[in-house]
């Protein structure tokens, strides 16, 4: 939600922030502006729309000077017009401001700014921030920012720089992220670390209720009371690269064909000499052995994830799991003691959902664990232990490869707590062991079905979209899996609804009768995940009803499965021959490309569709 940048040095200000809010675009794109300070004046840009549109602006009318702020918009508070994007600005235009995230007293203190005098554009919650800093400022702007945050409720990452304080930049944070990146005679603040990567991979995070200035040579932190905080830079491994499209036409695209190299690298690291280690996991050998109860508890994609976690977890382990979504999770006072495990599932670890349910189970006594994407985000942080996913910077809004590699993770896990809690005998641990290492090389030989342009799944949503303006925009998709790959179909659905704007729903296939086979006619076009398992008879079954009643059948098969070409399928995706257990990391490839391909048929804005932003760090 919002993305912010800062820079302050010797190059122009200009290039560098808007090469830094084209990397934060997955944040928010409904506006976007920066302010610089140039010969002593404030100079600001903010437009309406994508930051393409900024673009546009700034090659008309280019602003100089070295030290400046940027930000991408998610609206919350007022429309995406060009009055509330940022920058925000006091009344006599000293001071600018970026921000990320709520303030949720701003209504108390814009009342009270206004009974002193002071004056307001915007419909925006942000612009009582710059009038509070003036109020403070008396000649050092650390210090108005420290006084001015320490009023503010809600949840915030700001920049801000003063016209009478030329090469100093102020950030503060309580919730929304926030990081430091130092170069040579050079340094920023911004959101994410895909912002800052061209120019330095040495990054300093900032914690919850700190100040932090930059100058083009220095930096330094401060809590609210003043008290000056040292840190030292980590240096970040991902490279500017990984986040970059590589030829790809889209992000989405380029992360899906990735996910073979992430799932190797996560087994290479974590796989060693026929054993699972977890240096970060934090957890003794004895609190795995006192477990008696797991909650998993994540957001969309990510809680997904966390369904097939559940099957692989209980299966293993024999420790009774649940799942959340983290938005219930939060308010349902759930019972989580001592003895639970609550494992929270993060691609960027700045879900403001997760993170309050992260604290809900801390409250309550539970040992917590993140499984997270982005290094040294604030679940990661705030969990008792936490496994990072190692996927590499994940740009396009819809989630595929930081999947994949939650799945991996859980799955590793799984057999870790197992080993430890003696459930699993050696000799079945090495053979799971051996059938998980050939999977990254299964799940290159399904993706490599589909690097030629003309495959398939790209033909069946061609074909889909011809059905679809036939019928008049009628047509939907239902998913309906069984067993471990039910929260597939979940996934599947979540994937097109996102990208496509299509509805889809995802259903568990024995669910069928109880409601979803009454949408069945001509409409919808019903994607069955039928590979070879236990369930694969009752899937034909399933898959007979459906076309019995008229409807279109998308099945995902095993190679090599004859009698399913005996079923009238109209459509058939194959994978490769898999064992069922480790099938859900390979079933769901096919599902994002059909996603992918039916969203590029209709032109849409793929790696950011309508209405989303990547990053969900408000509630
Ligand atoms: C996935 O395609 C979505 N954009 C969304 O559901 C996402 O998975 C969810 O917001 C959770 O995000 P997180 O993993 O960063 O917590």
């Amino acid at each position: 939600m919002c993305g912010i940048i800062g820079y302050t040095g010797k190059k122009q200000a200009e290039p560098i922030l808007l090469e830094g809010l084209k990397r934060l675009e997955y944040r928010g794109y409904d506006s976007a502006g920066i302010a610089i300070l140039k010969n002593g004046t404030i100079e600001v840009r903010k437009k309406q729309g994508k930051l393409h549109v900024l673009a546009d602006e700034l090659r008309r009318l280019p602003i100089e000077g070295i030290t400046g702020i940027g930000h991408v918009r998610w609206a919350t508070h007022g429309i995406p017009n060009e009055i509330n994007a940022h920058p925000h600005l006091d009344e006599k235009k000293k001071i600018a401001v970026v921000h990320n995230g709520i303030i949720e007293n701003y209504q108390a203190l814009k009342k009270k700014l206004i009974t002193e005098g002071h004056r307001f554009i915007s419909d925006t919650d942000t612009e009582v921030i710059p009038h509070l800093i003036e109020k403070f400022y008396k000649g050092n702007l650390t210090d108005a920012v420290r006084r001015a945050a320490s009023l503010l409720k809600g949840s915030y990452a700001i920049c801000c720089f003063h016209k009478n304080e030329p090469h100093k930049i102020v950030g503060a944070r309580c919730d929304s992220p926030l990081i430091i990146g130092l170069g040579k005679n050079e340094n920023f603040f911004a959101s994410d670390i895909p912002a800052i990567l061209n120019y330095t991979q040495n990054v300093v995070f900032i914690d919850n209720a700190e100040i932090a200035e930059i100058t083009p040579k220095s930096y330094r932190i401060i809590n609210y009371k003043g008290k000056k905080i040292l840190r030292k830079p980590t240096r970040i491994k991902w490279n500017i690269s990984q986040a970059e499209k590589e030829g790809f036409k889209h992000f989405m695209l380029k992360e899906i064909f990735e996910q073979g190299k992430v799932t190797k690298n996560i087994l290479e690291e974590r796989i060693k000499k026929n054993s699972i280690h977890f240096e970060e996991l934090a957890l003794k050998n004895t609190d795995l052995k006192r477990i008696k109860n797991i909650a998993i508890v994540a957001c969309g994609t990510a809680f997904h994830a966390g369904l097939t976690g559940q099957y692989v977890l209980e299966s293993l382990t024999g420790i009774p799991v649940w799942v959340d979504t983290s938005s219930e999770f939060r308010y349902r006072n759930p019972i989580v003691g001592k003895e639970t495990l609550a494992i929270f599932i993060s691609q960027s670890g700045e879900t403001a959902d997760t993170l309050a349910a992260l604290r809900e189970a801390k409250r309550k006594g539970a040992k917590t664990l993140a499984i997270c994407n982005v290094l040294a985000s604030s679940i990661a942080r705030e969990s008792d232990g936490v496994v990072y996913t190692h996927a590499g910077p994940e740009i396009a809004v819809a989630s595929t490869k930081a999947y994949t590699a939650q799945l991996t993770i859980l799955y590793l896990l799984s057999m870790h707590i197992a080993r430890k809690r003696s459930k699993l005998s050696e000799k079945d641990f090495n053979k799971l062991l051996l059938q998980f290492k050939k999977l990254p090389h299964i799940l290159e030989k399904t993706l490599s079905k589909y690097r030629k342009e003309k495959n398939n799944i790209a033909n069946y949503a061609k074909l889909f979209r011809e059905y679809y303006l036939k019928m008049h925009h009628k047509s939907t998709f239902l998913y309906l899996a069984r067993n471990i790959n039910y929260p597939n179909a979940l996934e599947g659905a979540l994937k097109l609804k996102e990208i496509s704007y299509i509805s889809a729903e995802g259903y568990p296939a024995g669910e069928m009768k109880h409601g979803p086979i009454a949408l069945i006619d001509e409409n919808p076009w019903v994607v069955c995940i039928a590979t070879k398992s236990a369930v694969y008879d009752k899937m034909i079954s399933n898959i007979q009803e459906i076309k019995a009643r008229g409807g279109i059948v998308i099945a995902v098969a095993t190679e090599g499965d004859k009698s399913i070409r005996n079923q009238n399928i109209n459509y058939i995706i194959e994978i490769p021959e898999i064992s069922e257990f480790f099938s859900p990391i390979v079933v769901v490839v096919p599902l994002q490309l059909l996603a992918y391909y039916v969203a590029r048929e209709f032109n849409y804005d793929i790696d950011q569709p309508r209405n989303l932003a990547k990053s969900v760090t408000v509630e």
